[in-house]
């Protein structure tokens, strides 16, 4: 692959790991991952259960220290910087498991993720920064296929428009490092048709690193593609070069390539 040299350092970069290790116990979840994400990229990260993806995550978000390496966020170290450090650089994720607040309703689960990005809760009791706020979540809850549910509570939502809700609530924050943890897992055909136009659609000044078990999503929206296995990188390329890559389709599907695996019907 060719790597442009650019007169900024990898410090500018949107996020860099380098030899980051877990280790749980005796399981070693992360062997040693190096990985540089260049700015406005969609990454996708593919691989079996149990590969490391979603701590990889965690350890991006904050949630897990490595036991070894560093992860650097927009030239800033955050090997050690507590999980609130995120937000301020521009870090938002979604989860693997719902996160949403069943009782309220979507607007309020949006403005809510607002408030906690911009921070300071007294800020929003009311006046302008409520406002702005409850006009973003309309906005951002059209752009999520939930113009129409905004004031109906996530309960009575169906899980793909939960998953798609979790989507906006990472959106609103106007993030420049978007982590979504396989955010197509359970959307019908025409939800993750829906999904994959949303996220194709994303400005380009946001960086997006796509953990997904759906090959036509990742293949459709990322521009490069790392697979693990077993807490290791064991390939990594453009999209392109990946889709009849071996290793993606042993490791990955249990497939040869050639399949009709990736092509949109
Ligand atoms: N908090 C934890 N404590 C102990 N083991 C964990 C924890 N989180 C993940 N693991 C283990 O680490 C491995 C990688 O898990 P995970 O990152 O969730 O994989 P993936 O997201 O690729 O399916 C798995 O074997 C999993 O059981
Ligand atoms: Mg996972």
């Amino acid at each position: 692959m060719i790597t442009e040299t650019t007169t900024k350092g990898a410090g500018d970069s949107p996020l860099t790991l380098t030899s980051v290790r877990v280790a749980f116990g005796g399981l070693i979840a992360l062997a040693g991952i190096d990985l540089d994400v260049g700015r406005g990229e969609r990454l996708a990260i593919l691989g079996p259960n149990g590969a490391g993806k979603t701590t990889l995550f965690n350890v991006v978000a904050g949630d897990i220290a490595p036991s070894a390496g560093t992860v650097t966020i927009a030239g800033e170290d955050v090997t050690s910087a507590p999980p609130r450090r995120r937000p301020a650089l521009g870090v938002a994720r979604t989860y693997q498991k719902t996160r949403l607040f069943s009782g309220l309703t979507v607007e309020q689960n949006l403005v809510l993720a607002r408030v906690g990005k911009v921070g300071g809760h007294r800020r929003f009791r009311r006046g302008p920064a409520l406002a702005d706020a409850r006009e973003r979540a309309r906005r951002v809850a059209h752009d999520v296929w939930l113009g129409d549910f905004v004031d109906q509570p996530v309960a009575s939502l169906s899980h793909g428009q939960q998953r798609q809700l979790e989507v906006g609530l990472a959106v609103i924050t106007e993030p420049q490092l978007l982590l979504l943890d396989e955010p197509a897992s359970g959307l019908s055909r025409g939800e993750r048709e829906r999904l994959i136009e949303f996220l194709t659609g994303l400005e380009k000044t946001v960086t997006l690193v796509l953990i997904e078990h759906d090959m036509d999503v990742a293949l459709q929206v990322a521009d490069r593609v790392m697979v693990m296995a077993d807490g290791e990188k064991v390939a990594e390329g453009e999209t392109e070069a990946m889709r009849n890559d071996e290793r993606v389709h042993e490791i990955y599907l249990g497939t040869q390539p050639g399949g009709p695996v990736g092509e949109s019907a």
